[in-house]
């Protein structure tokens, strides 16, 4: 196993975190794995995949019975809200579990959709996953507006002046991500919520690809929603969805009679994941301890998870750095979003590239012959690759990293795409 400790305090311990990820210790034609393909969705710990065949082994149930496995499902289901209201900074009865952020997403939008008349605007934006785009255009039906905010095309950030601008008293919702999955561009979200709040309007956030890689906290922001969805930051296949209360309580979802309509389970419909749902408290707990190496006063679950955002970030910045000023020294390769090191704090280590001559799907094909594992394409950030006009080429190549990965990954596919590129020459 390729690994790299840090020994400071605070720092991330890499052989602790990749000891907790059977997945890592694959191969591929005798090479060992490289995960860079955590955008898509990470890794999980080995706790993760535990929590799931111990509950369908001890707990299997439905929910609301008068007897133990069911009276167990209850209590799982509750922990694994406490444990995303830890994750996310807000009360447990905040959470709404679903399947996945584009339905919960949709869910949501249809109720809004509801109170909106003809001639109300939503705002949304060109950086965005296609998630937090097309749930909000499908109330164009119901006479809504749809306003769609510009980017700087030289770094892929957000134009916040057009942002300004577009966000009027028309305004009912301003849907935007915490961060892009396509080129990493992290949002001024308090800004955005602020400016929305400003006009009248409720804020959306899209926290999918921010989630593994900076700490969250929805009341600090004042968001009025915020999604994530567990696998991309080391748990189960799920989405998750913050709603400050009084929305839960006021909105009108579509739903069966039989559901209750108590929050949040007004807006969880038929019978979830549980067993997923049961790797969702233990995918904190990994956080946590995470944390808890890096700080072991962190007094609550939250400030330990406070804690491991702090030592991902670090150990992340120290690659993403290696990682970009070694791909700019390729000839012939364009690399989207920033650049500039001194704003980096700006950007996730999710790196989208082109190389003249090659499309973005042979890289990535000739990367996972030798076991490295990225995307090519859009990643469903439709509107980015339309806007950039790289969407007919066959999108970009991304390159994403994860706390897991090491400098030594770094090198290998550094060190791969020179010898693919040098042999095409
Ligand atoms: C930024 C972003 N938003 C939304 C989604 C959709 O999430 P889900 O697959 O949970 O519906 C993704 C998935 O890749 C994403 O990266």
């Amino acid at each position: 196993m390729h690994t790299t400790q840090i020994e400071t305090t605070g720092a991330l311990d890499l052989t602790w975190v990749r000891g907790q990820f059977p997945s890592l210790s694959q191969t591929v034609n005798g090479q060992p794995a490289v995960f860079l393909d955590g955008p898509g969705g990470t890794q999980v710990p080995q706790r993760v995949i535990d929590a799931i065949s111990n509950y369908l082994k001890h707990d299997n149930a439905n929910t609301a019975g008068a007897y133990a496995t069911s009276r167990r499902t209850d209590a799982m289901i509750a922990g694994a809200r406490f444990a995303i209201a830890d994750l996310l900074g807000c009360d447990a009865d905040e959470i709404v579990l679903g399947l996945n952020m584009t339905s919960l997403t949709y869910a949501m939008s249809r109720a809004i959709g509801r109170e909106l008349r003809a001639g109300d605007e939503i705002v949304l934006t060109h950086l965005d996953h296609d998630a937090n785009i097309s749930p909000w255009r499908a109330l164009e039906e119901r006479g809504a507006t749809i306003r769609m905010v510009e980017i700087h095309e030289e770094d892929c950030t957000l134009d916040m002046d057009d942002l300004t601008r577009k966000i009027t008293s028309k305004t009912k919702v301003v849907a935007a991500g915490y961060a892009s999955n396509a080129v990493g561009t992290i949002n001024d979200v308090r800004e955005i919520v602020r400016l929305a709040h400003r006009n009248g309007a409720m804020a959306f956030i899209d926290a999918v690809h921010y989630a593994p890689h900076g700490p969250i906290d929805v009341r600090a922001l004042d968001c009025d929603f915020l999604v994530c969805s567990t696998y991309k930051f080391f748990g189960p296949h799920l989405g998750v969805l913050y709603g400050k209360r009084e929305h839960l309580r006021r909105l009108e979802p579509y739903k069966v009679r039989a559901n209750t309509n108590a929050v949040p389970n007004r807006w969880e419909w038929g019978t979830l994941n549980h067993e997923c749902i049961a790797g969702i408290t233990a995918c904190v707990e990994y956080l946590a301890d995470l944390g808890r190496h890096a700080n072991p006063a962190a007094p609550t679950r939250r400030a330990a998870v406070l804690a491991a955002y702090e030592a991902i970030q670090k150990h992340e910045h120290g690659l993403m750095e290696t990682m970009i000023q070694g791909l700019l020294a390729i000839p012939e390769l364009k690399l989207y979003g920033i650049r500039d090191p001194k704003r980096f704090d700006r950007r996730c280590p999710t790196i989208a590239v082109r190389i003249d001559g090659h499309t973005p799907l042979e890289l990535a094909t000739k990367l996972g012959e030798r076991g490295i594992f990225t995307w090519d394409g859009n990643y469903y950030a439709l509107n980015l690759t339309e806007r950039l006009d790289v969407e007919k080429d066959g999108g970009f190549l991304r390159i994403g990293l994860a706390h897991y990965n090491t400098a030594e990954e770094v090198e290998r596919l550094l060190t791969a795409l020179r010898e693919i590129v040098a042999s095409k020459q």
